[in-house]
């Protein structure tokens, strides 16, 4: 079976309008095989977020090899990997990103229309997911009308619609209560049993203790990869 996720040797370096440049993430090799529950852990700054972005194909490597899904992003332009991305990765984020005004089912829908599917696709996946979180009866609700974790796990039925081969999620119960945030680990703990690949950057361990292995990061470089502990 491809690698879902294989990292060969990347760095990411920034360089800051000064002509500094400095390296942020070293050298990372990370493979991550299709099922797997992986929690990315560090202390603030270590890289988490610019490592998830890279995986996400939102940023590029400043060197290193990295393939998604068996595709080299490399040999990729931005609108193909625009396209890519969009056929690979559901995202999670702290704040949902949810769209105020637009109801909750629209919220669910409205990117797979970006994704070119039909009408009648849409509204069937939207109602699906919803269902799986648990939120069908609040489809025509608006986003500020839901609780925080009503909130994420629209957030989730919404990365879930593409059918994505993996779910990103940084930080995702960084805003939420801990008995909401287990149970958003919960969701996520259920998705993974159905086959879903997830790596998840948390900094509290009783939320990446849901997942099976653990990547430390510190100072950009993974200094512990195996299993939970
Ligand atoms: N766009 C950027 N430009 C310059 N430096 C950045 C940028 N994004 C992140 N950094 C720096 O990279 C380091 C790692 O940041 P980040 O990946 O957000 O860490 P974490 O998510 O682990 O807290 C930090 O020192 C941060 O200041
Ligand atoms: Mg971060």
């Amino acid at each position: 079976m491809t690698d879902v996720i294989a990292m060969q040797d990347i760095c990411k370096d920034y360089t800051l309008g000064s002509g500094v440049t400095t390296p942020v993430l070293k050298s990372i090799n990370l493979i991550v095989e299709p099922g797997e529950f992986v929690a990315i852990m560090g202390s603030s700054g270590s890289g988490k977020s610019t490592l998830m972005n890279l995986l996400g194909t939102l940023d590029r490597p400043t060197s290193g090899l990295y393939l998604l899904d068996g595709e080299d992003i490399n040999e990729y332009d931005d609108a193909a990997l625009a396209h890519l991305r969009n056929q690979t990765i559901g995202f999670v984020f702290q704040g949902f990103n949810l769209l105020p005004r637009r109801s909750i089912v629209d919220n669910i829908a409205l990117p797979l229309f970006y994704g070119g599917e039909e009408r009648k696709e849409r509204v069937r996946r939207a109602e699906h997911y919803l269902n799986q979180v648990g939120l069908s009866s609040h489809r025509n609700y608006l986003p500020g009308q839901l609780s925080g974790g009503q909130q994420q796990r629209i957030a989730i039925a919404r990365a879930l619609a593409g059918e994505p081969t993996l779910i990103l999620a940084d930080e995702p119960t960084g805003n939420l209560d801990s008995h909401t945030s287990k149970e958003i680990m919960e969701i996520f703990s259920a998705l993974n049993k159905e086959g879903i690949t997830i790596v998840l950057v948390t900094h509290e361990m009783d939320i990446a203790c849901c997942a099976k292995r653990l990547v430390q990061l510190k100072d950009g470089k993974i200094v512990y990869d195996g299993p939970m502990y």
